[in-house]
């Protein structure tokens, strides 16, 4: 695996092959989620001659100032092997005076409907952090084809519209979450977490459980039409506070549809809509997110 640091040497190394290469970004202090982004896009160039490139980036944008941006871990010779030994072919790894080599004036702002509900409420900016870096990245690696892990749900939407609103040739390949045996979804803020704090983070994925176990049953049940939002408000707050009655500072749980992560309409709860249980939540000093679909 070859790592590269500067912008005009990637170009050049991915000038080589006839076919655009394949692409996984990230931040580092990577896990076998991220591997396993790896390995699926090793498996999709199979038979041609892309390359597999991941980025490692720490993209101060997409941090709020009283976020993790100065602790956020930093692993980059342990992920350097980790990527090697995931087949990828390519580590881009800038520095911030490389990738942002002058004030990022120009952004990639996405809308308020899609960007400032759930994680965009309680982190404002994120998202246009999120879509700039990675836009910005898009157009230096130009891959045919990016993977993004379905744990970062709403990321995942934002950045699908945004590739199709701007007309980019690329396929967002989403991965499912990778989870530990226990079920808790790895993310490289669990390495904040004690080891009670570990097995309590449980709680979280329990209470995206209990919703999805309770959807599953009105959808069972063949009664007549429930008030959505009553039975929406209902069941989210009893999972806000089940939370909290541990200690928890949760931001949201909510039942969401796919599609545009708005709440489900009554005949949608009670249909066949595809939904989504969206949950993030403070542990101690560590905000997690998870989610479950339905
Ligand atoms: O999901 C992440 O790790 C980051 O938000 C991303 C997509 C690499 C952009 O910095």
């Amino acid at each position: 695996m070859r790592i590269i640091h500067r912008v005009a040497e990637l170009r050049e190394a991915l000038s080589a092959t006839q076919q655009a290469p394949v692409f996984v970004p990230t931040m580092g202090n990577l896990h076998e989620g991220h591997l396993d982004l790896i390995r699926r896009a090793k498996q999709h160039v199979a038979g041609s001659d892309s390359l597999v490139v991941a980025s490692i980036f720490v993209n101060r944008l997409q941090f709020g100032p009283n976020e993790d941006f100065d602790r956020y871990p930093r692993t980059m010779e342990r992920d350097a092997q980790l990527l090697a030994s995931a087949g990828c072919d390519i580590l881009f790894a800038p520095d911030e005076a490389e990738l942002y080599p002058e004030p990022q004036g120009y952004k990639v702002v996405p809308p308020d409907t899609l960007a400032n509900l759930l994680e965009g409420e309680f982190r404002p900016g994120f998202f246009t952090g999120v879509c700039t870096v990675v836009h910005k990245l898009f157009n230096i690696v130009q891959p045919r084809a990016a993977f993004f892990g379905k744990k970062d749900y709403q990321q995942l939407m934002v950045i699908r519209t945004m590739v199709r609103q701007m007309a980019l040739p690329i396929d967002i390949v989403p991965v499912d979450t990778t989870r530990a045996a226990e079920g808790l979804a790895l993310s490289s803020r669990n390495g904040y977490l004690s080891d009670a704090e570990r097995t309590e983070a449980l709680a979280l994925i329990r209470s995206l459980k209990t919703i999805q176990a309770a959807v599953k049953d009105l959808r069972a049940a063949s009664q007549p039409a429930v008030d959505a939002a009553a039975w929406l408000h209902q069941v989210e707050a009893d999972a806000k506070s089940g939370l909290a009655a541990r200690g928890w500072l949760p931001d949201y749980v909510t039942l969401r549809r796919q599609f545009d992560l708005l709440p489900p309409t009554a005949a949608q709860l009670q249909g066949t809509e595809p939904l989504v249980v969206l949950a993030a939540a403070k542990l101690g000093t560590t905000r997690l997110i998870d989610n479950l679909e339905v």
